[in-house]
């Protein structure tokens, strides 16, 4: 039995010992409920001296920036976005290997968030680290496979005190301290720290952005209704691929020549292995002609990943 109103005490009193006033502490927002539940409660604890930051890289969802933005402001939390996506962009320039898309990421994202530390003030640092971040990154399996960078991977060298008041939580609890606390992050499906320039294959470009966000929310909007009306079972992670190379097609009486975008949904426990959903064609059918009428000029093919993992990774990047 895990008592939520208990832990939630515990806590606020834990974050206001380890961060005496007048001492500030900042917190990278990403939305996600570790973040999210981690900054209400510092809020609650410390109230203004916590700033939570929220980065935005230009690579995030449709809609993205808002929903977190209105999710701060609605549990009163002191907030800031940090608007850096022309400095992603710039940054992502030329670069085509994965690895090296996600050291850009990574190292971007620490540059921006420390400016903003800096200008806050700010000698504490927050992280939503819950018990699974600390106990798997031992083994290294993940980590050998593909970096994974999260907001959560600063560096030990900003030289700030670390505070994480969850990292004794597994998911399921952190998700039933968010209901108590009113966070409505809690349901949303795994999301990868470097946001969508991953499943934007090869360069990056605010062009291809674009279109890869616009898939990927047909994708989660089709398969959601789907579910909403008893068609399809929601799979643990749903979302669309650009490819970086065209193919011909055709538009009305001209030949075409547009961009791949490959639909990914897969079941799976943890991530560590996967198989992919067997969504009804039907569904699938809704999917490709809504992408392809949406992004005419842009997309004419749309194929759906039937490989699991392994031999596959979830993410194609
Ligand atoms: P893969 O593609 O490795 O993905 O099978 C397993 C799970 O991890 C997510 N993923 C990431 N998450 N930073 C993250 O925070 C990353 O660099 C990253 N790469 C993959 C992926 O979305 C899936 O849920």
């Amino acid at each position: 039995f895990f008592d939520e109103q208990g832990f939630i005490d515990e806590a606020i009193a834990m974050i206001q010992e380890s961060i005496p006033a007048p001492g500030k502490a900042i917190i990278a927002c990403s939305g996600g409920v570790d973040s999210m539940v981690t900054a209400t409660l510092a809020s609650k604890a410390i109230g203004d001296r916590l700033l939570a930051i929220y980065v935005d890289s230009g690579l995030m969802r449709k809609g993205e920036t808002d929903e977190v933005e209105a999710m701060m402001k609605n549990m009163g939390i002191n907030y800031k976005v940090a608007h850096a996506a022309d400095e992603y962009f710039d940054a992502l320039k030329g670069v085509e290997d994965p690895e090296g898309k996600r050291k850009v990421i990574g190292e971007k994202f620490i540059r921006v968030f420390e400016r903003h530390a800096r200008e806050f003030g700010a000698t504490y640092l927050l992280q939503g680290t819950i018990a699974p971040d600390w106990i798997e990154s031992g083994d290294g399996v993940r980590d050998t496979i593909k970096s994974h960078h999260n907001v959560g991977g600063l560096p030990k060298d900003m030289n700030m005190t670390l505070v994480e008041p969850l990292r004794d939580l597994y998911k399921d609890e952190v998700r039933q301290v968010a209901r108590k606390l009113g966070v409505e992050a809690s349901e949303r499906q795994p999301f990868p720290g470097p946001a969508l320039a991953i499943r934007c294959l090869g360069e990056v470009t605010p062009e291809k952005v674009e279109i890869v966000r616009e898939a990927c929310f047909i994708v989660e909007d089709e398969i959601m209704k789907a579910v909403g009306n008893g068609e399809a079972v929601r799979p643990w992670q749903y979302f669309a691929v650009l490819l970086p190379s065209k193919s011909v097609g055709v538009q009305g009486d001209r030949r075409a020549y547009g961009y791949t975008v490959a639909i990914r949904a897969v079941d799976s426990i943890d991530g560590m292995t996967a198989t992919f959903s067997k969504l009804p064609l039907e569904v699938l059918n809704r999917i490709s002609v809504r992408i392809t009428d949406t992004m005419k000029s842009q997309v004419n093919r749309v194929v759906y990943d039937i490989t699991s993992k392994p031999p596959a990774t979830i993410e194609w990047e």
